[in-house]
């Protein structure tokens, strides 16, 4: 429960989420929908009780107005708007209805619930024109309310505001919090580059081929675009490779000094959970990882672990016409904000099963994409840049041997520098046949 003064703090909620407002019938829920939502961003149980039964106060039309409120609920987070609640929720099962929209449009639910006293809400209803509610019926859901103000975090909702007086009612305000992957102002233009997995030397190659100079800001080496292009990582920035701590040290000069965006990587997470202490098996070439982080300064990986752990699953740029993610992102999941879409983001879809190889099967999001924005992913070895739909794979398999890609965007352009050499066998290769490396689940 938040215990921030609502006097003093603005209630924070997601701009993209849903509202549940919680109250007993005349705590004024719907004056208080009216006074700080759109009109269309407020869906009433009472309205939607009236549409289908031309009575607001029709009990019997409760079933079909909570179905017409969910499906339109439903489909405004589907194209992205913020959706408030607007009915008693003081009961259990009708929060769980609300935690459960919100989860499976991967998106939070807040809940701000009017605690006021009982007597007052028993004389404004007493007291208003119209609908009247039966004074039984809120002296039972003001006992449900109080049973339930304990639970409401566990139930599921991922913030919970609590106005306790009429006072602290009269002087909240929202402040809507813009998504972290939100970059939809930023325009561009970027060098996106796949998988780079410790290759610090075609790495460099290939910002030299985009037009990057290596420059000096505040005595740092930074590679810099003269015309301010910026690169875009996609994360997987270490194992296997011969220079996984170089890798590091180049992008996050380029982030900090605002010439690179990156993207966290299932590699980098697990090097993060390493870094961190954790125990981590060191297979799929974190072995090499670590290796050449224990032979750099402990504040160097201190400094690693920090930037990884800040990484944002994905981004949506360009006015939505762009969207990058590790292991690329479904249409449903882009700019949300659930553990599940970085799940997505970090490891792909997989069918829980595990092919011969050991390693998890996997589902090929791209061949169902129908989305309108360009998604620009790595993850999965291709031979060769792999355009499905309108989603790309860039993971060209440096590593393995094969090349490190760019893609320009917006010109679609794409760039590449061969590897040296294969620095890592695939296991691909090993096993001609079997499905690709996904790496670490
Ligand atoms: P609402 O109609 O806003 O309550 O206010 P509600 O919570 O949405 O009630 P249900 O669940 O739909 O039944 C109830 C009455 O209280 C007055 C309103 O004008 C209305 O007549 N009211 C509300 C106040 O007098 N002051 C307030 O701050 C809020
Ligand atoms: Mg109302």
């Amino acid at each position: 429960m938040s215990s921030a003064d609502p006097r003093q703090q603005p209630l924070r909620i997601p701009a993209l989420g849903v509202v549940a407002l919680v109250g007993v019938s005349g705590s004024g829920k719907t004056t208080f929908a009216r006074k700080h939502f759109a009109e269309t961003e407020v869906l009433s149980s009472d309205t939607c009780r009236g549409w289908v039964a031309d009575d607001q106060a029709d009990q019997s039309a409760t079933d079909d107005a909570f179905a017409v409120l969910y499906d339109v609920a439903e489909r405004r987070l589907r194209r992205a708007k913020l959706t408030v609640i607007d009915a008693t929720s003081v009961q259990p099962f009708a929060r769980k209805v609300i935690v459960a929209l919100a989860r499976s449009q991967h998106v939070h639910a807040s809940a701000v619930v009017l605690d006021l006293p009982l007597e007052l809400c028993l004389q404004r209803n007493a007291a208003r024109g119209g609908r009247k509610v039966p004074q039984e019926a809120i002296r039972q859901q003001h006992s449900d309310l109080r049973q339930s103000l304990d639970h409401l975090k566990q139930e599921g909702f991922r913030t919970v505001y609590v106005l306790d007086s009429e006072a602290a009612v009269a002087a909240a305000r929202f402040e809507r919090t813009r998504m972290a992957y939100d970059r939809t102002d930023d325009r561009g233009p970027f060098d996106i580059i796949g998988d780079v997995h410790g290759c610090a030397d075609e790495l460099k190659a290939l910002l030299g081929e985009l037009g990057y100079r290596r420059t000096d800001r505040d005595g740092a080496e930074v590679f810099a675009h003269p015309h301010g292009r910026r690169a875009l990582f996609l994360g997987d920035l270490c194992d296997r490779g011969p220079a996984t701590p170089e890798v590091y040290r180049t992008v996050v000069a380029m982030v900090r000094h605002n010439a690179a965006l990156c993207l966290p990587g299932n590699h980098d997470v697990k090097l993060l959970r390493w870094l961190q202490g954790r125990n981590v098996r060191l297979t799929h070439g974190l072995d090499r990882s670590v290796q050449q982080f224990q032979a750099e300064p402990e504040s160097f990986r201190n400094e690693i672990a920090a930037f990884i752990d800040r990484l944002i699953s994905h981004f949506v740029l360009d006015q939505g016409n762009l969207v990058v993610a590790h292991a690329g992102l479904k249409e449903s999941m882009q700019g949300r904000p659930t553990a599940g879409v970085r799940e997505f983001c970090l490891y792909g879809e997989t069918t829980g099963e595990i092919d011969e190889l050991g390693l998890p099967v996997r589902v090929n999001w791209a061949e169902h994409y129908r989305g309108r924005a360009l998604v620009v992913y790595g993850h999965t070895p291709v031979p060769s840049v792999r355009w499905r739909n309108n989603a790309v794979c860039i993971d060209t398999g440096c590593v393995f041997g094969g090349a490190l890609t760019a893609l320009r965007y917006p010109e679609r352009e794409i760039v590449a520098v061969p590897a040296a050499r294969a620095y890592f066998e695939s296991p691909k290769s090993q096993h001609p046949g079997a499905s690709e490396p996904t790496g670490p689940v």
